[in-house]
């Protein structure tokens, strides 16, 4: 039985007065800094959350740990790196680790420009079939023990404009995505795609057109044949599950880990033709499953 961890948005803090003056130009110093201020309460305790949780993947023999993006505020290197090392010990896991960036890691240009993400995350984000990248690194596969396969897509991109937090899967990897998926040594196993953007909220509807994935159909369409597999994304900070009609893989939101009373993750069980989901949140200063509310992925 292979135990995979899916975490998310763990979005860590870092006093403001410690990011580099140049943080505040231009833009970021438009929308940024409003929204750290109120974003920053609801994560002051995200490192020591990361070392819970760190805790709960020992416990719980965990093989393979895989997060859905968000790992900053603002998408600054002092943010990334203290981020990187916070979770180095998840990343440690007998299969590994891999990751897609969150919105708030591409915060602005800036980011992208200077491939902050990329210095601390682009080794978790390596592909075992590096011909079928079509844009950077994605999608990337990975190919774990005999019959699961995780596939990475990045939707995430800077959003200049402060009220704007939607994202987009580009076309070059839908079209990587599809070559992916039709391949019989991916489609045969039991397959994870993981990207940051929610298809869907938990209530089925689409996100707004400010928050959203702009292209959500069309992912959604790309993945809806795979015969066995689930889609693990991040982004909306709440956990569901959801059943899309005409798609055959379950969606999984981790909602946030970290966030002040609605952290959240899931745990999947793979044992051969037996799949299953099983949710967790934060009680009492540690992470725990429940194990009463497993969801089946067959
Ligand atoms: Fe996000």
């Amino acid at each position: 039985m292979i135990r995979v961890l899916h975490f998310s948005d763990v979005h860590v803090d870092l006093p403001l007065s410690s990011l580099p003056w140049t943080t505040w130009l231009g833009k970021r110093a438009i929308g940024g800094l409003n929204h750290a201020i109120r974003r920053r309460p609801h994560f002051v305790h995200a490192i020591d959350k990361l070392a819970a949780l760190a805790r709960f993947a020992d416990e719980q023999a965990i093989d393979l740990a895989l997060c859905t993006g968000d790992y900053t505020i603002l998408g600054t290197a002092p943010e990334l790196a203290l981020a990187a090392r916070a979770i180095e010990p998840l990343t440690r896991r007998p299969l590994g680790f891999a990751t897609v960036p969150g919105n708030h890691d591409l915060y602005l240009g800036d980011s992208v420009r200077e491939q902050r993400f990329e210095k601390h995350f682009a080794k978790w984000m390596v592909s075992d079939r590096p011909e079928l990248a079509t844009d950077g690194p994605f999608p990337f596969v990975r190919l774990v023990g005999d019959d699961v396969a995780v596939v990475g897509v990045s939707s995430a991109r800077p959003n200049p404009e402060p009220w704007r937090s939607s994202g987009r899967v580009p076309d070059a990897q839908l079209e990587g995505l599809g070559r992916a998926l039709a391949d019989p040594a991916i489609r045969e196993r039991f397959v994870i795609v993981m990207t940051h953007y929610a298809p869907r909220l938990w209530n089925g509807r689409p996100d707004s057109i400010t928050h959203g994935l702009d292209n959500a159909d069309a992912l959604l369409a790309a993945i809806a044949s795979v015969p066995h597999g689930c889609l693990l994304h991040g982004h909306v900070h709440r956990r569901y599950a959801l059943r899309v009609p005409e798609v055959r893989p379950v969606l999984l939101g981790a909602g946030s880990t970290t966030q002040e009373g609605r952290e959240g993750l899931w745990v999947l069980e793979l044992d051969g033709a037996e799949r299953s989901a099983i949710p967790g949140e934060f009680r009492d200063g540690r992470y725990v499953l429940d194990a009463s509310a497993r969801l089946s992925l067959t």
